[in-house]
């Protein structure tokens, strides 16, 4: 049994916890959804079963994610599940990502897990103390050790909300979401920049663009999900004034390579 693990990840979270998964699946390839999208071509899934991996945001899914499904051909695999990896409500992100399986990828969705990891949404709050985020990401592995028991055994797991829940959910996230590309205005970068240009590279949509006078300039693209201002090494990126002061997150064993790395068109059949 060979299963797909595709991800989404801003600040690592969801990365590691596709790594966590795959190590516990028989046969798992990692495959970056970012890295599907920037390359615009469609991606064959060639084993029996996949299972999708991202953050919520705003209580759905990042739209991202419903747009790399698109090019997703699902037509060989047979068992499709979805794990929503949120800070402390996943809303209705299963029940929106079922909806955009079903448009996308004429496929109905098997399973679906929530699991809790650290926030990462600075504009609205500070980073956990380095304790909580410990005793968070051990219990989140041993959640992930229950999901990969269930995704070898194939496991139909119910996600859904109440009909009339996860419609009006699903209606203020297509509204939220639709707002986060034009919320490059919020961000700019203090005096401290070094104009190093690590925060264009990290960027998974390339929203980001370095000015001939060494600065970043934000574009219209933003999916909001934060890697710029969590990777800045000089914490030199603030969204308004909500983020100055504020203890910044990003998932303490990833680097700022791997969550470019995602960007990079997979290689089929690579186990990473
Ligand atoms: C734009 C945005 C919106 C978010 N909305 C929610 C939410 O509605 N509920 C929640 O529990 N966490 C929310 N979060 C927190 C993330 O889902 C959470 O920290 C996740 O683990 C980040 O994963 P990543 O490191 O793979 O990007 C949000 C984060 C961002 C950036
Ligand atoms: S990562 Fe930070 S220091 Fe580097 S260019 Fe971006 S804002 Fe400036
Ligand atoms: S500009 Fe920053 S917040 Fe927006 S998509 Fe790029 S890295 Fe994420």
């Amino acid at each position: 049994m060979s299963v797909t693990v595709f991800y989404f990840s801003g600040t690592g979270n969801s990365l590691v916890a596709a790594r966590t998964l795959s190590a516990r699946l028989t046969e798992a390839f990692v495959v970056p959804l970012a890295g599907i999208l920037r390359a615009g071509k469609k991606y064959q899934v060639q084993t029996d079963k996949t299972v999708f991996i991202f953050p919520v945001y705003c209580a759905g899914i990042p739209a991202l994610v419903a747009r790399a499904l698109e090019l997703v051909d699902l037509s060989q695999t047979s068992y499709v599940a979805a794990i929503a990896n949120c800070a402390s409500s996943a809303g209705a992100a299963l029940d929106i990502f079922a909806a955009e399986l079903r448009r996308c990828c004429n496929k109905s969705l098997a399973a679906g897990w929530v699991i809790y990891m650290p926030g990462n949404y600075t504009p609205l709050y500070g980073s956990d103390s380095p304790d909580t985020i410990t005793r968070t990401l051990r219990e989140c592995d041993n959640r992930l050790l229950e999901i990969a028991c269930a995704v070898n055994q194939g496991t139909v797991v119910d996600y859904a909300l109440p009909m009339p829940l996860a419609m009006l959910t699903g209606f203020l996230w297509k509204i939220n979401v639709s707002c986060f590309p034009y919320m490059q205005k919020r961000f700019k970068a203090e005096r401290t920049c070094t104009g190093c240009g690590l925060c264009a590279k990290v960027c998974p949509v390339d929203n980001i663009v370095i000015s001939s006078a060494g600065r970043p300039q934000w574009l219209k693209k933003c999916e909001q999900c934060m890697a710029c201002l969590q990777y800045c090494p000089v914490e030199a990126i603030q969204c308004l004034w909500w983020t100055k002061g504020r203890a910044r997150y990003r998932h303490p064993e990833i680097a700022a390579s791997e969550i470019i790395a995602q960007k990079r068109m997979p290689e089929v059949n690579r186990i990473l």
